[in-house]
């Protein structure tokens, strides 16, 4: 099967985005990453543009060993292939990227010469680098809105002068899926009857979102190189994303006939990472990896994917690095997924009757909620208990813990934290300073719950518009080796802080409880199954 190169350019195109702008340790870890991720090629910056660029180039340059290609970008100028030579010289397989303009609005507004003028001024930059380094690719910049003829010509005259890769750019988004395969064929067929050792690659930005159809149907057009982001972050509506292009092609190798060699398990860490440094959210619905790219809410979906996963999953959620299908139930969910969910729990068949009561209450609740994660399956379990009998609602109750009220001082000398929670009959409290008032709180948390747990992952979004607007906290905790994600909505952020907190740490105390042979005395007697020796915590 051919073989697909990837060039991920998240550190140069993405980092053009507003706001995103990383340090050298950070563009580094990502590098690392996305070597780790297995891409062909990191596009590492744009050396001209300063010497802080340059530096970080140079760090990524000597940093990776055995790894990928390192290439950076230049305008056809000697001053600019001159930076990008600093710069990733020391890499093992360094590559040169010259960039220049092929439509008219680019020869005639941009630069004011003549055609032939800006062709001259590719083939000597691609001389110049060529004399510098044996690999170069020359990126005909707006080539989708470019007169063909002159694109073809300025394509033979920079191979002539030694270009090993042809970029192709849709650079404004303009291209549609149709026309982009003709043109990349036309090209193609020409190209590898000139030169074909010569890599043929495209570039497409996503204005009309459509960066991932245009990209896949050039490589189906016979394209060799893919240019990609992950998350698809990059200049106005982005870039192509790396895992749409990469997973199109792995679900699909015998239509594409092409296959890349992408870690794929490594998408999800490398798409967080991105995320997590540059600032820049993942849309929740965002394919492959948005928060619910393999979350099923709707009822007929969960039911289909409890029965047969290749019902509603056609990746599945490991294959991307995703642990585990997560099914948020919903009022919608119906019998079969709640069932599915209090099992996980229960480890054991609750009566027909039992059944019925809990999955009322549990409509009630949705209605209320809208979403329903474990630890509230828990909750709805703990208070059937209750109405079964006190002794059983005691000891299920003892297990989770819940806010009582907290103070949170927030001051640039010593920020202070004064939290109560329960937990069974028992009230605890207790108070630390830290960093800031967040550090506090979960400072204080973490003395209370007294569990060794490290936070990984911390956010607040608001959940709607408007002066009122609720709060969510998202946040993830590791503990022993797992991750436990949390949310919590509130108009206070704070308190919305210390619940997402708690909610994690009941689904830490629910898992030890879930493993097999750790049901308690009380849920043993309510099943009327058998029960271990151990306790839930
Ligand atoms: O969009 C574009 O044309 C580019 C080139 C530098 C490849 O980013
Ligand atoms: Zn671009």
């Amino acid at each position: 099967m051919r073989k697909i190169w990837v060039l991920d350019t998240t550190l140069r195109d993405g980092e053009q985005v507003p706001g995103a702008k990383l340090n050298i340790f950070e563009k580094l870890q990502i590098a690392q990453q996305l070597a780790k991720l297995n891409v062909d090629i990191i596009e590492a910056g744009f050396p001209s543009s300063s010497q802080g660029d340059l530096e970080s180039v140079k760090k990524i340059a000597g940093a990776l060993k055995d790894g990928p290609v390192i290439t950076a970008l230049a305008r056809a100028v000697q001053s600019d292939i001159d930076a990008v030579y600093q710069s990733i010289r020391h890499a093992d397989r360094p590559l040169i990227h010259i960039v220049l303009g092929t439509s008219n609005i680019h020869v005639e507004k941009k630069f004011n010469r003549s055609k032939d003028a800006v062709l001259e001024m590719g083939v000597d930059a691609v001389r110049y680098a060529k004399s510098l380094l044996p690999e170069v690719q020359y990126s005909t910049e707006d080539a989708s809105r470019s007169d063909f003829e002159y694109l073809w010509k300025t394509i033979e005259a920079v191979v002539r002068a030694g270009a090993t890769i042809i970029n192709i750019p849709d650079t404004v988004g303009y291209a549609v899926p149709e026309e982009f395969g003709c043109l990349i064929k036309r090209i193609n067929d020409r190209l590898k009857n000139l030169n074909d050792q010569v890599l043929l690659s495209v570039h497409c930005h996503n204005d009309t979102g459509l960066a991932t159809a245009n990209t896949l149907i050039a490589v189906k057009n016979g394209a060799d190189k893919v240019e990609c982001t992950l998350n698809g972050i990059g200049e106005r509506a982005g870039n192509a994303a790396l895992e749409e292009v990469v997973m199109g092609l792995k679900l699909r190798p015998e239509y594409y006939q092409a296959c890349s060699q992408i870690v794929t398990t490594e998408i999800k860490a490398t798409s967080k990472l991105v995320s997590n440094l540059m600032g820049l959210d993942v849309q929740v619905n965002k394919a492959i990896t948005g928060e619910n790219a393999f979350a099923h809410s709707s009822g007929i979906h969960q039911d289909g994917l409890l029965k047969s996963r290749e019902a509603y999953e056609i990746i599945r959620p490991e294959d991307v690095g995703v642990d585990e299908m997560e099914l948020i139930l919903t009022a919608r969910s119906g019998r079969h997924a709640f069932k599915a969910a209090i099992a996980k729990i229960l480890h054991s068949n609750l009566s027909e009757s039992d059944f019925e009561e809990l999955f009322a209450r549990f409509l009630d609740l949705a209605d209320l909620k809208k979403e329903i994660y474990h630890h509230d399956l828990y909750y709805l379990i703990d208070h059937y208990y209750a109405g079964k009998g006190e002794t059983q609602a005691e000891r299920v109750r003892e297990d989770l813990y819940e806010l009582v009220g907290l103070q949170v001082v927030s001051n640039d000398i010593f920020p202070t934290a004064s939290v109560k929670v329960k937990r069974g009959g028992t009230v605890l409290k207790d108070s630390a300073g830290g960093d800031g008032p967040i550090d506090a709180l979960y400072t204080v948390l973490k003395n209370i719950v007294n569990l060794e747990v490290e936070l990984l992952e911390y956010k607040i979004s608001s959940v709607s518009r408007g002066k009122e607007a609720m709060g969510r906290v998202y946040l993830q905790l590791q503990h022993d080796g797992k991750r436990y994600t949390a949310r919590a909505v509130d108009t206070d952020i704070i308190k919305a802080s210390a619940v997402a907190f708690l909610n994690a740490t009941n689904q830490i105390l629910l898992n030890r409880a879930v493993e097999p042979g750790a049901v308690t005395e009380g849920q043993a007697e309510f099943l009327g199954g058998e029960r271990s020796g151990r306790g839930i915590v």
